[in-house]
């Protein structure tokens, strides 16, 4: 679908749609005068750019006033992309609210949990529930399907832009009526409300439907499943949103693709988009780089799991960036071949389309010091001469277009339920980040050069033979019945502390943890044992223990103790265990063990199902490894990890990227990729 986008304007020496690579950026043009639209197309060409989105923030100058229209500059500007080969993933401009609609209507403005309003003046400064900013945004989105509905340059639309960056959490009097709604359709009584939401306890009993609200700022810790539904139901809002403008595009521009740009990271944990995934044409997903020791990790993980969330299928890159953003504390310039490994390393997980934030770096506003393709200094410079090589690449890469992942024996199980409800307030620790245990799980079989399939909830399991499920706080009863059954057919489930412990209302589930998962794990505690941050514990053979003990008790005959504490108030008892059932098995991790710690671990839980790294020795943990499959062969991505040379001995292959040595090994030179290429039978 993505490779095949610039069908309608490219076609190959046959007259067939000639799949590709996309490559380009967010372009905002109403930030030049008209004569720099000249040398933008002239350097995009240069650089291989075939896509650009456009429009993102342009509703104050397509619509400049209630009912005045200026469309004259943006159809000059899809012309001249057009006469110049890029095609347009054009926005819908409903992204930042003009100052003309918010003075008329403040009250789409969002408001906080301790009702302060955001006003104007950044962006995206909307209700996600306003019924007066959806009317006024389906008129623009209306207003552009039909104004460029014929229009050659148009392959895709880009709904808003970012969905929830900002405004996930609106606390309003349009959220309260839009949340009751909501709860009205879930639970359809007050009776079964009162009961999900445990009311109870502290007197929170509801008799009337009117008395329900968002948990605004409370005297003590809001309702925990009020809570986690508003989580529910903020996520839900926003993908209403997305309906609805994509009701009126597929009304107005049937055949068209739509989609919005995703945030997989682990600062938007707000957005489900594991739930949304079907309600777009392909998924496309946004990735910056936070430095830390895991950045790269976490950048592998990203795309990793967006290649989970769209199926295996491939996806689209909308943003990235080819060097320093702008918005954190210290923003750092990347370093030689960073610009290309980080692209690649997403198109080595699925992007069929290679786009940044932005095309040409602004000269005013909040984001002047955010960098782009074409940078402050101009087309003389070398992050220029850097993003065309990447052009160059990603043309040789164009075979690719279009593959799939090949899955691979391990997966990671990530769920946004168990993210939202194990980090909620009043809990055993507040310092529990589910993100990072899954993360380090990643990081772990990356340095053990071990391939993984970040999936999420609800995807086949059976295609891994090691299922791990990090931290999988909430599980109802039907994924309790799925896992028992996964590892009774042969599956080899891996989970950890605090997994099993509440249902889908945020319950416990009684009588000994893992609750749900107790039997299967042939394991009970009777109590949690956190740890104060910085106290560690031993445990005998596999390193050192964090964040988390449990107390645990074996209860079936058949479990098995793979490490034990050494160590702390529980010496002596079980740390890690397995039980083996049907064909299977399911073990349980009771200790934060970090990214070293579950490396040494790991392959005692990898041994029963066999799976091994399927690098070469001496390269497991310096090269990342994945691979993608499809009509045009079966492609192996090695991603340099490291910043030394490595030479990748014994692979067989046609290289697509990347040099060799003198006896025919790959050789990557430091954060490099290569590419290679076998037939498929
Ligand atoms: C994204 C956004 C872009 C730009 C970019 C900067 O969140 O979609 O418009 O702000 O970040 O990193």
């Amino acid at each position: 679908m993505i490779s095949t986008l610039l069908s309608r304007q490219q076609r190959g020496p046959d007259g067939a749609p000639a799949p590709r690579l996309l490559f380009g950026a967010d372009y905002n043009p109403e930030q030049w005068p008209r004569e720099v639209w000249e040398e933008d197309v002239r350097l995009m060409r240069e650089a291989g750019v075939n896509v650009v989105s456009l429009a993102i923030f342009s509703w104050a100058r397509i619509q400049p006033g209630p009912d005045a229209w200026d469309f004259a500059w943006l159809d000059e500007v899809m012309d001249l992309l057009h006469e110049n080969g890029v095609g347009v993933d054009l926005a819908t401009a409903t992204a930042s609210p003009p100052p003309w609609l918010t003075t008329a209507h403040p009250e789409i403005l969002p408001v906080t949990d301790r009702g302060e309003t955001l006003w104007p003046g950044a962006r995206q400064h909307w209700r996600p529930t306003s019924p007066v900013f959806r009317e006024h945004a389906l008129r623009l989105v209306r207003e552009m399907a039909t104004r460029y509905a014929g229009h050659p340059a148009l392959v895709a639309w880009h709904v808003n832009n970012e969905l929830g960056c900002h405004n996930v959490y609106d606390y309003s009097d349009d959220a309260a009526r839009a949340f009751r709604d909501w709860l009205r359709a879930r639970y359809g009584t007050l009776d079964a409300l009162n009961h999900a939401w445990g009311t109870a306890f502290w007197s929170q009993r509801y008799s009337d439907w009117e008395q329900l609200l968002p948990p605004r700022l409370a005297a003590s810790h809001p309702n925990p499943t009020q809570q986690l539904d508003f989580k529910r139901f903020s996520s839900d809002a926003l993908k209403d949103h997305l309906r609805a403008e994509r009701a009126v595009l597929r009304e107005v521009t049937p055949g068209v693709p739509v989609t919005t740009n995703f945030m997989v990271m682990p600062g938007t944990k707000g957005m489900n988009y594991a739930d949304w995934a079907g309600e777009v044409d392909f998924v496309a997903n946004d990735h910056y780089v936070v430095p830390s020791p895991q950045d790269r990790d976490e950048l592998s993980f990203s795309a990793n799991l967006t290649s989970g969330i769209a199926g295996g299928r491939p996806w689209f890159l909308m943003e990235h960036s080819t060097s320093a953003v702008n918005w954190q504390p210290v923003n750092l310039a990347k370093r030689p071949g960073e610009l290309a490994r980080d692209s690649l390393t997403h198109v080595a997980h699925g992007a069929d389309a290679v786009c940044f934030f932005q095309w040409r770096q602004s000269a005013a506003g909040a984001e002047k010091y955010h960098s782009a393709m074409v940078p402050h200094a101009g087309a003389d410079s070398d992050l220029f001469r850097a993003v065309t090589a990447l052009g160059d690449t990603l043309k040789t890469l164009a075979p690719v277009a279009g593959s799939e992942r090949e899955p691979a024996g391990v997966g990671i199980l990530f769920d946004w339920e168990s993210w939202w409800a194990s980090e909620q307030d009043s809990h055993p620790t507040s310092l529990l980040d589910y993100h990072q245990e899954a993360l380090d799980w990643y990081s772990a079989l990356l340095a053990l050069g071990i391939r993984a399939d970040v999936v999420t909830t609800g995807t086949d399991l059976s295609r891994h033979r090691v299922l791990i499920a990090p931290v999988l706080h909430l599980v109802p009863a039907e994924l309790a019945k799925d896992l028992t059954r996964y590892a009774e057919q042969g599956g080899h489930l891996v989970t950890t502390y605090f997994s099993g412990v509440v249902d889908e209302n945020d319950h416990v589930w009684l009588g000994g943890y893992p609750g749900a998962l107790r039997d299967l794990l042939g394991i009970r505690v009777e109590e949690f044992g956190p740890l104060p941050a910085g106290r560690t514990v031993a445990l005998d053979d596999a390193g050192t223990g964090g964040l988390w003990t449990d107390h645990i008790t074996v209860t079936a005959p058949e479990t098995e103790v793979l490490a034990r504490y050494r160590t702390g108030t529980y010496a002596g008892h079980p740390a890690v265990t397995r039980r083996p059932t049907g064909s299977g098995s399911a073990a349980y991790v009771s200790t934060r063990l970090g990214a070293d710690g579950l490396a040494s671990l790991l392959p005692r839980l990898l041994e029963p199902a066999g799976v091994v790294s399927e690098l070469p020795a001496e390269v497991r943990g310096s090269v990342e490894a994945t691979v993608r499959r499809g009509p045009g062969g079966r492609f192996l991505f090695l991603v340099n990890r490291t910043d030394e040379a490595v030479t990748v001995p014994g692979l067989a292959g046609e290289v697509l990227v990347g040099g060799t040595d003198a006896d025919g090994a790959v050789a990557l030179a430091p954060r490099d990729v290569a590419v290679l290429r076998t037939p498929t039978g």
